[in-house]
């Protein structure tokens, strides 16, 4: 049985699936009418994809072990499996995990007996983000296959530009990469444009924040949108049907301009109202997988 770790373990088929489900999920209120535990571990800050988390298990009818890494016994030294399998032995039926390390899962992955979620691991995925940005996509177009996507921003340091590239190109998109000197990835194999071209030729604009988080020295950012960022004269260079994107948090007035957040144009808000019906589709996929549920006690409210 699989944790959901990586974007690469996702066969197309089981993508278009999940999105399906997530649009349903939408569309009608279903509840799994067990008792089920799910435990939300985060040792990185979130306020997105743990609270879209929270909802989504709550209005499956789920239990939602809440942890702060900061108030836990973390603190007399306990490491991240000892505390991981406290919540397996606790009773937690699924465990969804964000943490600062590439490889967190690693240790985890064959010892741990209830199914993982990676809610983000360093910089290297984040499935979950993924996943709500191609039912984003999915929506507008109909579609993910020959669609443009430009990926914008700080590619190296970011999980969701990894996840995203693998993902796009399994499904068929045209996937370019624009990164300001020192911000491109030479793990990803896709031709590099500027911002002034990615505006042209885009139908999504996926632009992400600065990760300085994850940055050995501070950078600055003045006069980064000016060079790099997506400014209102950019803005109007795109194809009238082109959308933006964006994970989120956003840095207004860095990697865009900060009316542009709330332009018609923009899915930004739409992406996070998405992660909740797809983090249901995901619970619901893993925990099927595991047979923790079955489709006899997912019901319609
Ligand atoms: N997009 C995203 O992962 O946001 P959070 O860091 O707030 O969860």
């Amino acid at each position: 049985m699989n944790h959901f770790i990586s974007m690469k373990q996702l066969s197309s088929e089981t993508i278009i699936q999940l999105l399906d489900s997530a649009t349903n999920l939408q569309e009608s209120n279903f509840t799994i009418s067990k008792q089920l535990f799910a435990a939300n571990l985060f040792f990185e800050t979130s306020t997105r994809t743990k609270m879209s988390f929270t909802v989504a298990e709550k209005k499956l009818g789920m239990e939602v072990l809440d942890f702060h890494a900061e108030a836990s016994s973390m603190n007399k030294g306990e490491s991240l499996y000892d505390t991981v399998k406290t919540f397996e032995a606790i009773g937690a039926n699924v465990a969804i995990i964000r943490h600062e390390a590439d490889n967190w899962m690693t240790e985890l992955a064959s010892n741990i007996a209830v199914p993982i979620i990676n809610a983000g691991s360093g910089q290297a995925e984040h499935p979950t983000q993924c996943m709500l940005d191609l039912l984003t996509i999915y929506q507008e177009f109909g579609c993910i296959k020959g669609i443009k996507v430009v990926i914008v921003g700080d590619i190296k340091h970011s999980r969701v530009a990894k996840s995203n590239a693998i993902a796009l190109e399994k499904l068929g998109a045209i996937v370019y990469l624009c990164a300001a000197p020192g911000y491109e990835d030479e793990t990803l194999q896709y031709p590099y444009i500027t911002i002034d071209e990615a505006v042209e030729i885009c139908d999504v604009l996926m632009l992400l924040r600065i990760q300085h988080e994850r940055h050995t020295n501070k950078h600055d950012t003045a006069g980064y949108l000016e060079a790099f960022g997506l400014t209102k004269q950019r803005e109007k260079q795109m194809k009238d049907h082109a959308i933006i994107l964006h994970p989120a948090p956003v840095n207004r007035g860095v990697e865009i301009d900060k009316d542009i957040v709330e332009y018609d144009r923009s899915r930004i808000f739409k992406q996070m109202a998405n992660g909740v019906y797809m983090r249901m589709a995901i619970l619901i996929h893993v925990l099927t997988e595991w047979g923790i549920i079955d489709d006899t006690i997912i019901t319609e409210r």
